[in-house]
């Protein structure tokens, strides 16, 4: 039994699998594209929305600092995941490399979980579009019908019918092909970063000392009878849960972690990248490094020119200037954002669907799924089911929850992956490593302790969501992944073939 969960998948399978003429994507992206695509997909949500939102919560101008250490955690990640996608260069990202190290259990865990973040993911960013463009509507004079708008805290039946569209057009058009997506996005990354840069460079002539005063506001006890939302280690410690003070920075680190999630999806197209070796490294890596520059640049100025307990928690880069008055500034700063993630969301739809084409490549999900397009040769059959589902859910679901689940699952994977680093370089020190993690195992462990910490600084309540969607998870793969494996299925027949009597114990 023990063997069955953990046979793992030799690595030049994983990359003779990417071969075969049916279930092989064209491999057209170099380094630039990777860079873009991670910056494309980095900067969203996060900086555009949840800046304002952890401020005024939880850590006030020290969210700067929260920044830092979210991006230190992921880069102690990116150092592992770069390792992995450039020497196992094949889609499904985290997923693939657990199943040529831990095993097949494991990697089925971090495939559910990558799908999760990357859906969930997508419809958080979806919704987070559909109120900026709801803004914008809003100035022109034009106002959409309550029951067509957002989900956030609104009443009764309702479909967020914007963020919905949104998906579905993204849908089409990873279906239409690659090239086409990484077109789109290189102009829009462009937009989004012009955006940013005139946050920090025009907000920086508005900036007022006294905003930054103080620096880490005294701690705060939260309202009674809301243990569930407070982090889990403040609970495990028995802390009485509290916001800001020093805590807090580590509870915000915790949320805008969210804001960098999206170079590891650059290791999802290692299979479409011309030399994943060289260029695999370089997109992820640089794509993390820009993106951290711009954040801590941008929530230095934005709490500079407002007060943290001023801030708003819908706009807050566009609702410093307002407040500054320079409406003009913040209707750029509203367009730019709503523009910018528009790639968010494709990139995020891009990602899972290819993690469920790799799953699908190996029968832990039905087959069916990983035939790609004759003509467009992307997996258009993954890309459209998910692309419903989550049109759906962004239609219906409000996103300040979904955000921290999409977090947690994240952080999860770093764990495998940084663990994986560690287990292949025992199992398989023969392969080639075209980027090989530094200071081997330090880094790892360093990894593994920091996403974990930032983990525990998330609500319990979402600990407790993401314990349900493992356990069904779980359910999915005994009742159908353990039996339908095409690992499982080969040694079998290889076993009948020896003569030997086949059993479910290969
Ligand atoms: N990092 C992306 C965002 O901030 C997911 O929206």
């Amino acid at each position: 039994m023990s063997r069955t969960l953990f046979r793992t998948k030799n690595v030049e399978q994983s990359i003779q699998d990417t071969e075969e003429p049916e279930h092989a994507l064209k491999k057209t992206l170099s380094a630039l594209d990777l860079t873009v695509f991670g910056v494309g997909v980095i900067i969203g949500t996060g900086i555009f929305v949840l800046t304002g939102k952890v401020a005024k919560e939880n850590a006030g101008p020290a969210v700067s600092l929260s920044f830092v250490l979210a991006g230190v955690v992921c880069a102690l990640a990116a150092l592992c995941y770069a390792e992995f996608a450039s020497t196992v260069p094949v889609a499904g990202s985290a997923y693939t490399f657990s199943y040529a190290t831990l095993g097949e259990l494991p990697a089925w865990i971090i495939g559910w979980d990558l799908v999760l973040e990357f859906a969930l993911g997508t419809a958080v960013v979806a919704v987070g579009w559909s109120g900026y463009i709801r803004s914008l509507l809003d100035n022109a004079g034009w106002h959409l019908p309550a029951a067509l708008g957002g989900r956030e805290g609104a009443s009764g039946f309702g479909f967020d019918i914007l963020a919905a569209a949104l998906v579905l057009v993204l849908t089409a058009i990873l279906v239409l092909g690659m090239r086409l997506s990484a077109r789109v996005t290189r102009l829009v990354v462009a937009i989004k970063v012009a955006v940013v840069l005139i946050v920090i460079i025009g907000g920086a002539f508005f900036i007022n000392a006294a905003n930054y005063k103080p620096l880490v506001p005294k701690p705060q006890a939260v309202p009674a009878g809301s243990d569930l939302r407070a982090p889990l280690i403040q609970l495990i410690a028995g802390w009485a849960p509290s916001d800001f003070g020093v805590l807090g920075i580590f509870t915000a680190a915790s949320v805008v972690f969210f804001a960098f999630i999206g170079f590891d999806i650059v290791a999802t197209t290692a299979e479409e990248t011309r030399d994943p070796q060289r260029d695999m490294p370089r997109g992820i890596l640089g794509s993390l490094l820009i993106c951290t520059a711009l954040y801590v640049a941008v929530s230095i100025v934005v709490t500079g020119m407002q007060h943290y307990s001023d801030l708003t928690v819908d706009a807050p880069l566009a609702d410093a200037f307002k407040a500054i008055g320079h409406p003009w500034f913040a209707g750029v700063i509203s367009f730019g954002a709503a523009i910018g993630l528009t790639t968010v969301c494709l990139i995020l739809l891009l990602g899972q669907s290819r993690v469920f084409f790799a799953m699908s490549r190996d029968g832990l999900l039905p087959r069916f799924f990983s035939r790609v397009h004759p003509r467009f040769k992307t997996p258009h059959r993954p890309t459209v089911l998910l692309g419903v589902v989550i049109a759906v859910v962004s239609g219906f679901t409000s996103l300040s929850e979904l955000a921290e689940l999409v977090n947690i699952g994240t952080l999860f994977a770093f764990i495998v992956v940084a663990i994986g680093v560690l287990i292949l370089r025992r199992t398989r020190p023969d392969l080639h490593r075209a980027f090989r993690t530094p200071f081997v195992p330090v880094v790892p462990v360093l990894s593994v302790c920091a996403s974990l910490w930032l983990m525990l600084n998330l609500p319990t309540e979402t600990w407790l969501r993401f314990a349900v969607w493992l356990i069904i998870g779980f359910v999915v793969y005994f009742l159908y992944g353990r039996s339908h494996s095409r690992i499982g299925q080969e040694q079998r027949a290889a076993v009948r073939s020896a003569g030997q009597p086949g059993n479910d114990t290969v």
